[in-house]
């Protein structure tokens, strides 16, 4: 609102006393859980000054209660509407940012996102993660997983996710079976895996609901640059969730959920049907990316 109109405002409605943000401040004192009480009082502080520093009316908190409650409505097992207004308001890349503190050389982590599935099926090293034929253009990934202090890291498990062809993911998707383009790969002494994926496409974030409806008002677009989703865990290690970035997408500046980190953009290198290693069977262009994973003790 410009400044003419906010002080005319204020004329007309003086802001309320302090005491109401103190009395909801203390209602929390006897709270036993030292943190929960600590979380409860500064939440209660941050909204309160919030809504005096916008001069919130009745009207507009009535539509974000109403924008919450749909929120609430689009939740299923399979969607998960909070995460989405969390990741589009960047407060899942921001608590990110505060969980994981970068360290030289190790990889960086980013957003988890809502299609994260636990318990993908254990697949054999240099298998496939697609179960049906048009999931896309076939890319081999390779790699070893060592940790920041130089060895190895055998037993380290790789949970990787991503979408198919048609830009949907397999929960998504009634069309795909439920375990498709996902699948956990378990490295061996020497650190190395290996494992086909298909290429990534840029993909619009489930926009159908009221976070699509907030993009929309406000001039933004859903899209999320191309990517392969990969949760890197093992004994002793700190897990690292992150993603490899198609660099060639046009999406990489503007990503819905500001998930980019420079370090996670990468080259997928295109290779026709004959070159060596080609899957059998496949005439097109397929795909390589090699890729080491690198990761940080677990504190003590
Ligand atoms: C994803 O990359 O899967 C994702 C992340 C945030 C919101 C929606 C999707
Ligand atoms: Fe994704």
């Amino acid at each position: 609102m410009p400044a003419y109109h906010a002080a005319v405002e204020h004329e007309r409605h003086p802001l309320p006393p302090e005491d109401i943000t103190a009395a909801a401040r203390t209602s929390f004192d006897g709270t036993p859980d030292a943190r929960l009480r600590f979380l409860l009082q500064r939440l209660v502080e941050h909204l309160h000054a919030y809504a005096r520093d916008v001069r919130l009316t009745t009207s507009e908190w009535e539509a974000a209660i109403a924008f919450l409650t749909d929120a609430g409505h689009r939740c299923t097992d399979r969607r998960q509407e909070f995460v989405l207004l969390s990741d589009t308001l960047g407060l899942s890349m921001l608590v990110d940012a505060l969980q994981n503190s970068p360290q030289a050389g190790v990889t960086e982590s980013t957003v988890v996102g809502p299609f994260h599935v636990d318990g993908s099926p254990v697949r054999p090293m240099g298998s496939s993660t697609a179960e049906q034929e048009g999931s896309g253009e076939p890319m081999f990934v390779s790699g070893t997983v060592r940790g920041i202090d130089g060895p190895p890291v055998a037993g380290a498990v790789l949970d990787v996710w991503q979408n198919a062809a048609n830009r949907l993911y397999a929960v998504q998707d009634p069309d795909q079976p439920l375990e498709n383009l996902r699948g956990r790969f378990l490295t061996g002494a020497d650190g190395a895996f290996s494992f086909w994926a298909v290429r990534p496409v840029d993909y619009p974030i489930p926009d159908d609901g009221p976070v699509g409806r907030m993009l929309a008002a406000t001039g933004r677009h859903p899209w999320r640059p191309a990517h392969l989703h990969l949760m890197v865990s093992a004994a002793g290690y700190h897990t690292v969730a992150t993603h490899l970035f198609d660099r060639t997408s046009p999406y990489l500046a503007s990503d819905a959920v500001f998930g980019v980190k420079p370090s996670l953009v990468v080259d997928f290198l295109a290779h026709g049907p004959h070159e060596p290693g080609a899957p059998e069977g496949w005439a097109g262009t397929w795909y390589s990316l090699e890729r080491d994973f690198v990761l940080a003790p677990a504190e003590a």
